[in-house]
């Protein structure tokens, strides 16, 4: 998909959440696509069902909103909401929209935010560090970086990041302030991380940065959480993720929600009275095909976990 913007989008694993949501067979409904980026996943969904069916496309990001709605503006049962999927159920309300058919989660970044230098969610531009999804927020990877404690900042890269040298990045990073820009905490990170690795060596620490900045993990599982309650019988959820933190979280809340008593001592009567509320349709997590990833390299760390309401 080539945007307004001049940059190349392809959406992850396209097919694959077309199938799992069950729209060829359903065709009419309402669907929510909670990350709506540049519209990807929601134009494959519009184009497939009915006229009295609807797409609800939430981003928290105004300028993925805005290009979202340009390349979405022929269809008319589109509804584009700028607001963050921890609100899912606030958000629904207020469109008057009580159950759902289906909704799909593309998790993290899309290529725009990583092509934008002036974002700094790039360790390959130049840029302020920033890192907000959603402008409308105050913290930035800049506050994080150069105000926070270094026993605060070696616990997000060591949370958020797995990053080994997390203590000696955090010590680094502390010794160099004022850090203003993405190539200058690149080269702070370099400092320490001399060994050459399979991936860049701020990979982790960027990845640590932009999930502090945007609460992001909090986020997903207050998230889906809420989804799960805002299915109907025989709805679908379709969650992408692309590390290995998120996809923890998903498969945890897969593997409790699918079980009917989750007390933490099977060999006594069950006190948890938990019901089991969704059948998961991947028992392992769909993974994109070599060709996805030869087009699209960004796919292939990408993984799809999906499931369906059962009551
Ligand atoms: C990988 S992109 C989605 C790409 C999209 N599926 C497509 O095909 O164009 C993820 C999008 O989700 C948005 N996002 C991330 N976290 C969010 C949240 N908590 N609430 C709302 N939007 C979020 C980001 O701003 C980004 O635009």
């Amino acid at each position: 998909m080539k945007t307004s913007y001049n940059f190349l989008h392809k959406s992850v694993l396209l097919k694959e959440s077309i199938f799992y949501l069950d729209i060829e067979e359903k065709k009419k409904g309402i669907w929510v696509d909670a990350t709506l980026g540049l519209g990807g996943h929601s134009k494959e969904i519009l184009k497939r069902i009915k006229e009295d069916s609807k797409v609800i496309g939430i981003d928290c990001d105004e300028e993925s909103l805005k290009i979202a709605i340009s390349i979405l503006k022929d269809f008319k049962n589109f509804i584009p909401v700028k607001g963050n999927f921890k609100s899912i159920d606030v958000i629904l309300k207020q469109l008057d929209i009580n159950e759902i058919d289906g909704i799909l989660y593309d998790l993290g970044v899309s290529s725009m935010h990583l092509e934008k230098a002036e974002r700094g969610f790039s360790f390959l531009k130049e840029g302020r560090l920033d890192m907000r999804l959603d402008k409308d927020t105050e913290l930035t990877a800049f506050d994080i970086v150069n105000y926070y404690k270094e026993s605060e900042i070696a616990q997000i890269i060591k949370e958020f990041g797995e990053e080994r040298y997390y203590k000696r990045i955090a010590h680094e990073i502390v010794k160099s302030r004022p850090i203003n820009t993405t190539k200058e905490l690149l080269e702070v990170i370099k400092k320490v991380k001399k060994i050459k690795e399979k991936i860049n060596p701020a990979t982790r620490v960027f990845q640590a940065l932009r999930i502090a900045v945007n609460n992001e993990l909090e986020n997903l599982k207050v998230s889906i959480e809420k989804s799960i309650k805002l299915l109907k019988k025989g709805g679908r959820i379709v969650i992408i993720s692309f590390h290995s933190l998120e996809d923890r979280i998903i498969k945890n809340f897969f593997n409790k929600e699918s079980k009917d008593c989750i007390c933490e001592n099977k060999k006594l009567p069950c006190v948890c009275g938990h019901k089991k509320t969704i059948n998961v349709l991947t028992e392992k997590p769909v993974v994109p095909m070599a060709d996805e990833i030869k087009e699209n390299p960004r796919a292939r760390s990408a993984k799809l976990r999906a499931a369906e309401k059962i009551i």
